[in-house]
């Protein structure tokens, strides 16, 4: 498949919420990207199911909500009733990561695991056959517009060759300091779905900006 662009709404201006979602339906967006914070997991907290609801109601892409939060089992069926058709949780959140991939799975939604810079791919060997999408943190969560890791090319190739190797057909996401230079080289690295926010809101043209990040 030709690779995704993830949108991602926490660096939109919430005044004009409706506004900023409408231009992503209108993008060549594939996702809209969606940062759960609680202010334990990761220093900062974000927004919850209130405002999920409403962007539901808008939103026309499939909602990729990335839940940087501990002790994710609590809420996932809220996050399903709420709009996400994918919800990814943090490998370094989890203790028993196997039963939550089954619980989301369970709620319809599909699973993903997302890993912090400094956690190697190869703890997922055991379970990257369930998993339907690796989120590779390429900056420390928590905050939009920080600047990109460059190890993150070599973990997604090695992510890459994890996932060949057990014949899964696990998805890649790249999430933080993605920009028009480093879209591509990325994408080389065997990344499937690009999340921007930075890059996207505050360009002066986020349309033009999606369809560069699409055909880079
Ligand atoms: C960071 C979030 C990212 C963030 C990316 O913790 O997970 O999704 O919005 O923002 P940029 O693209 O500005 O680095
Ligand atoms: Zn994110």
């Amino acid at each position: 498949m030709s690779h995704f662009i993830a949108p991602s709404l926490l660096s939109a201006n919430f005044l004009k919420l409706e506004e900023e979602i409408t231009m992503v339906n209108q993008s060549e967006a594939d996702w809209l990207h969606l940062d759960i914070m609680d202010g334990l997991f990761v220093p900062n907290i974000s927004f919850g199911f209130p405002i999920l609801n409403r962007v539901k109601q808008v939103a026309e892409k499939p909602m990729d909500v990335h839940l940087m939060i501990v002790d994710p089992d609590r809420y996932l069926d809220r996050f399903r009733e709420s709009g996400a058709s994918i919800i990814t949780v943090h490998y370094e959140a989890c203790t028993h990561l196997h039963r939550t991939i089954q619980a989301i799975k369970q709620t319809g939604a599909r699973a993903g695991v997302s890993l912090n810079p400094h956690t190697p791919v190869l703890l997922l060997q055991e379970i990257i056959k369930e998993v339907d999408l690796v989120l590779l943190m390429s900056v420390n969560p928590g905050f939009g517009g920080q600047t990109f890791i460059e190890q993150t090319y070599r973990k997604s190739r090695e992510l890459k060759t994890l996932i060949l190797a057990h014949g899964a057909d696990t998805l890649i996401e790249v999430d933080g300091g993605v920009t028009l230079d480093n879209a591509r080289s990325l994408v080389d690295a065997g990344v499937d779905i690009l999340v921007a926010g930075n890059t996207v809101f505050s360009s002066s043209n986020p349309i033009e900006t999606i369809h560069q990040l699409k055909h880079c």
